[in-house]
C-alpha cells in the first residue's frame, strides 16, 4: 500500500498539528470539523504556524504554500471516500469515537486504514465498531505535533501485522520517530507521564509548594523544558480529566485518579491554554499568571 492521501478527523490542537506534518510531509490532506467556524479556526492555526515557519527561515515561502496548498477542509465525512489512512483526533470520549469511526466504515474504501490518535482509551474497542479490526492502529502523536519527534504506533490482537509495518514507516514518512506499542491503556508514555501529572496536582492541593514552585522544580531541578502544570494546561485540563478517568477505570489505582482540584477546575470551564485560565492566568499569553487555586 502507498498512503497519498490522508484524512484527519477534528482540527483542534492535536488534529490541526497532524494536518500540518502530513501535507508538510507531501501528502494530500482532508482534514475534517464539526462546524464551519471550528474548521476556519483550526485552518487559521495551521496557517499562522506555516507563515512562522516561512518567517523563521525553517520551510521556504514555496514550501509553506505548497503545503497549504495539499490541505482541505470540509465538515462532511463523505470527503474521506478516497483517502488511503483516516486519522481520528476528535475529542476523548468513546461513544463519541466509536460512532465517528462506524460511520467511516461506511464512506470509506476498503483498504482505508483508520487511526485513532487517542491518548488512554484501547484500540480494540473502537476497531470493534468497524467491518475492518485488522487495519485499524494506534497512531499516537504528541503535543505539539510539529515540534515533537515521536509517534507511538499501537496495534491490537487483530491489527493485521503487514498493516502495522505500513504504518511504521508511515510514521517515518510523517518526519516522527516510530515506537511500537501494544493496545494497554495510556500505551508507553501516558502510562508513565499521566501519573506524575496528577500527583502535581495532589502536591499543590496538599500545600507542598505554590504552583510556580513546583513548576520550577522540574523545570530546575529535572531539566524538564515545562513544569508539570504548566504541562496540564498545555495539553488541557478536559483532556486529561478524561484520560485519568479513563486509566483509572482500567488500573483501579490511585495514581491514576483524578485530584478533586483537577474535576473542579474542569466543571468551571477552566481548560488550561486553550480557555485562557487553567493553573495560570493567559490573559497575556506572553506572560502567564499563577492564579490562587487553594
Ligand atoms: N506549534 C508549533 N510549533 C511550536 C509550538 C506550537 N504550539 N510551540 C512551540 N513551537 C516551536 C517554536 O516555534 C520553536 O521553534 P524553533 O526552534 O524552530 O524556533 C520551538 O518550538 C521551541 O519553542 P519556544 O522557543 O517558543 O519555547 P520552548 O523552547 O519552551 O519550547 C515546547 C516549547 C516545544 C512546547 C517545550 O516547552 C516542550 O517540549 N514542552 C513539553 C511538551 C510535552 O511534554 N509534550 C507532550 C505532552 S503529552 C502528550 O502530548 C500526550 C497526551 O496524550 C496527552
Ligand atoms: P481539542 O478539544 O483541542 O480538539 C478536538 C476537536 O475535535 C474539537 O475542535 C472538536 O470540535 C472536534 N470534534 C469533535 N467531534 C468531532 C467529529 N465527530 N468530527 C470532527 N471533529 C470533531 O482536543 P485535542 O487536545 O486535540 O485532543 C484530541 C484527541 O487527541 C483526544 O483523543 C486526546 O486524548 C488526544 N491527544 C491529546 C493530546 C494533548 O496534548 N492535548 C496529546 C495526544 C493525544
Amino acid at each position: 500500500m502507498s498512503v497519498q492521501k490522508v484524512g484527519v478527523v477534528g482540527c483542534g490542537l492535536m488534529g490541526s498539528g497532524i494536518a500540518q506534518v502530513a501535507a508538510q510531509a507531501g501528502f494530500d490532506v482532508v482534514v475534517r470539523e464539526v462546524s464551519a467556524e471550528l474548521l476556519e479556526k483550526g485552518l487559521k492555526s495551521i496557517e499562522k504556524n506555516l507563515q512562522r515557519l516561512a518567517e523563521k527561515g525553517t520551510v521556504t515561502n514555496a514550501d509553506a504554500a505548497a503545503a497549504l496548498r495539499r490541505l482541505q477542509g470540509t465538515t462532511r465525512l463523505e470527503d474521506f471516500s478516497d483517502c488511503d489512512v483516516v486519522i481520528e483526533a476528535i475529542v476523548e470520549r468513546l461513544d463519541a469515537k466509536r460512532e465517528l469511526f462506524s460511520t467511516l466504515d461506511a464512506h470509506c474504501k476498503k483498504s482505508t486504514v483508520f487511526a485513532s490518535n487517542t491518548s488512554s482509551l484501547l484500540i480494540t474497542e473502537m476497531a470493534a465498531a468497524t467491518e475492518r479490526p485488522e487495519r485499524f492502529v494506534g497512531l499516537h502523536f504528541f503535543n505539539p505535533v510539529p515540534v515533537m519527534k515521536l509517534v507511538e504506533v499501537v496495534r491490537t490482537i487483530a491489527t493485521d501485522a503487514a498493516v502495522f509495518e505500513e504504518m511504521v514507516e508511515f510514521g517515518r514518512r510523517l518526519g516522527k520517530t516510530p515506537v511500537r506499542a501494544w493496545d494497554r491503556t495510556g500505551f508507553i508514555v501516558n502510562r508513565l507521564l499521566v501519573p506524575y501529572l496528577l500527583d502535581a496536582v495532589r502536591a499543590l492541593e496538599e500545600g507542598v509548594g505554590s504552583i510556580e514552585d513546583i513548576d520550577n522544580s522540574m523545570k530546575l531541578g529535572c531539566g524538564h523544558p515545562m513544569g508539570p502544570l504548566t504541562l496540564l494546561d498545555f495539553v488541557g485540563l478536559d483532556t486529561t480529566y478524561f484520560i485519568s478517568g479513563i486509566m483509572f477505570d482500567e488500573f483501579k489505582e490511585k495514581r491514576f485518579a483524578s485530584p478533586p482540584l483537577l474535576k473542579r477546575m474542569v466543571l468551571a470551564g477552566w481548560h488550561g491554554r486553550k480557555s485562557g485560565r487553567g493553573f495560570y492566568d493567559y490573559s497575556d499569553p506572553k506572560n502567564p499568571k499563577p492564579r490562587q487555586l487553594t
